[in-house]
């Protein structure tokens, strides 16, 4: 059975809380767990991991690497090491990639590389998601695919023999990037890719720790980035810092509920990912970094939270691809603020793991929130100043996406009454102890 029925149906409900306090680490960046996985399995020689998120979305990269010949061995908690074959091998088997939008996409980037027929399916919000952004790039650098009506999956492609291109995507995308890098790295020639607005750079960073040369220029808020086909990666030892989109829920709810500080040691603070750390200091937080370091070639540091006072803001639209997935919870902060938030330029939301805006407009309406959802923005009036002030007391819907779910749970902490959430099984997608890690902090989050 696949893990998303496996989990269906199961509901948490968090009531609220006097006060979070304590120091707490959260597991490893997803972005860089599914990099370092694909990598690892198409490069020469050995690739040793250290803090690998073992979630269902990563875990759904490592089993579908292993469906393409790669050999990876758990050694502990957070430990692999894989034995690079320098190439993928045609699976011979369908390549599951479960709830992950950024494992297929990456992986389908990867194999279109090699000779070889590939047949890639998903959950059911998966196969509900835009495949089309990759399918199109792919395609002209000769890449032959069939799949259901508008590009979705389950899909087959045939790879091999690539000429590069230069491709500005029509969305800022870092999957999109990525997968058409990963291909460029075994076309015909130098493939570019031009970015209006610079997205998590990830996949370059990580491309040059297994030895390829890549090119990247940076102007004004885009960034092009050039890859010459016929490198060879060879295999690199990566460690994963803790991901800043699990921190910020801990640190949320640190931020709005009463006599509360919250410290998540070693979170990575790449600049591409810290937007919202950005936004709620201009919403008047609290938010302390320190131990700034530099951890296998990633900023990374200490991030401590204090229960605030929030004002309203608007979140510029250029800094969306450093928050993208920050929305949900930084919505939950705008509910608590004086005054209103707007957030625009987020269509993008629309076709992430649910219709993220819907399912925020909806559940804080709920909550007896003032939220008004636009085409591709959410306005949200704040409650006014500091936790309780939300009545809470609903049960929302998480539309079976994990963050939707762990930022309702969330806002519970800090509202009048407990809220619930119907479904909060797909948490274990991207954050499996995140009940856990906020009760050891003090939180009541408890099955519904
Ligand atoms: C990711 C990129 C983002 C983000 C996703 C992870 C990545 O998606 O929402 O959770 O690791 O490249 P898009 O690139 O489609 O915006």
């Amino acid at each position: 059975m696949a893990f998303a029925d496996r989990v269906a149906g199961k509901g948490l409900r968090a009531a609220p809380n006097a006060s979070l306090r304590g120091r707490t680490k959260v597991p490893g960046d997803k972005s860089i767990s599914h990099r370092a996985v694909v990598l690892g399995a198409m490069a020469h020689g050995e690739t040793r991991i250290e803090g690998l998120l073992e979630a269902q979305d990563v875990l759904a990269s490592v089993e579908a690497m292993r469906g393409f010949g790669a050999s990876m061995e758990r050694i502990g908690a957070g430990g692999y090491v894989i034995d690079g074959q320098g190439g993928l091998q045609e699976p011979s088997g369908v390549i599951d990639c479960g709830n992950a939008g950024t494992g297929v996409r990456l992986i389908m980037g990867a194999a279109a590389g090699f000779p070889l027929a590939a047949t890639f399916t998903g959950d059911a919000s998966l196969r509900g998601r835009p495949m089309d952004r990759i399918l199109s790039p792919l395609s002209l650098m000769g890449t032959r695919w069939i799949a259901r009506a508008g590009g979705y999956l389950p899909l087959t492609l045939h790879g091999g023999r690539l000429r590069a291109i230069d491709y500005a995507p029509p969305q800022p995308s870092a999957q999109v990037k990525s997968a058409v890098l990963l291909a460029g790295l075994n076309a015909d020639g130098q493939t570019s890719v031009i970015e209006a607005l610079a997205t998590r750079d990830h996949t370059e960073r990580m491309l040059a720790a297994f030895g390829a040369r890549v090119e990247v220029e940076d102007a004004g808020p885009g960034r092009t980035v050039r890859i010459e086909g016929g490198q060879k990666l060879m295999g690199a030892n990566i460690r994963v810092p803790g991901d800043p989109s699990s921190a910020a829920f801990p640190l949320v709810a640190a931020l709005i509920t009463g006599n509360s500080e919250v410290t998540v040691e070693g979170v990575l603070l790449n600049p591409s990912r810290t937007g919202l750390f950005e936004t709620l200091r201009e919403m008047g937080a609290k938010i302390e970094i320190a131990n700034l370091r530099e951890e296998g070639g990633e900023r990374v540091g200490d991030i401590t939270a204090r229960s605030a006072r929030l004002r309203g803001v608007t979140a510029p639209p250029e800094r969306a691809p450093s928050m993208i997935d920050e929305y949900p919870i930084l919505a939950v902060a705008a509910a608590f603020a004086e005054g209103t938030t707007i957030m625009r330029g987020i269509g993008e939301l629309r076709v992430k793991e649910s219709d993220r805006i819907a399912r925020m407009a909806a559940g804080l309406a709920a909550c007896g929130v003032d939220a008004r959802e636009e085409t591709d923005g959410l306005v949200i009036v704040g409650a006014g100043n500091g936790n309780r002030t939300v009545p809470g007391g609903a049960l929302t819907a998480s539309g079976g996406d994990h963050r939707i779910a762990m930022a309702f749970l969330v806002l519970g902490l800090g509202a009048g009454e407990p809220v619930a959430v119907d479904e909060a099984g797909m948490i274990a997608t991207s954050f499996p102890d995140f009940s856990e890690l906020l009760g050891r902090l003090g939180a009541r989050i408890e099955p519904d």
